[in-house]
């Protein structure tokens, strides 16, 4: 491993765009092949949204959020194909990926205030040997000085096609035609909202996936990495080829 000098921070890979663009497998794929930690950092946002449904509190109710999101301790860790979320002890991963707790966690990440206790929580998920953060906003607000800068597009079609599959085999039952619509009102409310909207940092590198396979997909982004030579960060062993890789991207559509 290639340990940075000291006071320097940990290497941070930001992995930004919408929702249901593979974001999480890219991110999972690039965390197993460098041996470094991951980041879901939607995850908070949602856990945030799960608490505030749990105990009744308003998605616009901004100073009990902010209470709620004061004290965000979150892990992660890869599990095969699956990410755990580990938050109280518990593995809540599942439970958050229902389809009401991400439209609450759309609804209160408009909030300024509520943002930036989520964001502190996030940074706080920077450690050695280096961090791959999924989201929104991990290359324009959360790491702006982040080693690499990717951001994934796909068509809002492929994208609901794609997270229609995953929840079906989470055991969801979900149709289609209203996971087209809800991703559609995500997007827009993610795009448009004043603070921290969804957009590509200036410096990013923008792949849009839509008619890419998984191979071709994990291939591009470890030809990224190869070019930065952050694959020389990479913890105790080579980084993977892309046909190695154990996580796969949903299948193209
Ligand atoms: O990525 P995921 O769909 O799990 O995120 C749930 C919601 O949390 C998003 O729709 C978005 O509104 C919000 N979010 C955000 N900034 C991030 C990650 C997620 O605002 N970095």
């Amino acid at each position: 491993m290639t340990v940075r000098p000291a006071g320097q921070k940990a290497p941070v890979i930001a992995v930004d765009g919408p929702s249901g663009v593979g974001k999480g497998d890219v991110s999972q794929f690039l965390a197993s092949s460098l041996g470094w930690c991951i980041m879901d950092s939607g995850a908070l946002y949602r856990i945030l949204a799960y608490k505030a449904l749990e105990i009744g509190v308003r998605t616009d109710d901004v100073s009990r959020l902010c209470e709620l999101a004061a004290d965000l301790e979150v892990s992660f860790a890869i599990d095969g194909d699956a990410l755990q979320v580990i938050y109280e002890g518990a593995d809540i991963g599942d439970a958050i990926r229902r389809e009401n707790v991400g439209v609450a966690a759309s609804q209160l990440a408009v909030w300024p205030e509520v943002r930036r206790r989520v964001v502190r929580a996030q940074r706080r998920q920077r450690r050695s040997p280096g961090l791959v953060a999924d989201g929104r906003d991990m290359g324009t607000e959360v790491f702006p000085d982040a080693d690499l800068k990717l951001f994934l597009e796909a068509s809002v079609e492929a994208r609901a096609n794609r997270r229609f599959q995953q929840l079906k085999a989470l055991g969801f039952s979900v149709s289609l035609g209203s996971l087209l619509q809800s991703i559609s009102r995500r997007d827009e409310q993610d795009r448009t909202r004043k603070h921290s909207p969804l957009i590509a940092a200036q410096d990013a590198i923008v792949i849009n996936t839509t008619r890419m396979g998984r191979e071709a997909v994990r291939s591009r982004v470890l030809e990224i990495v190869r070019d930065k030579a952050l694959d020389r960060l990479a913890q105790n062993k080579p980084v993977a080829r892309a046909s190695q890789a154990t996580h796969a991207l949903p299948s193209p559509h």
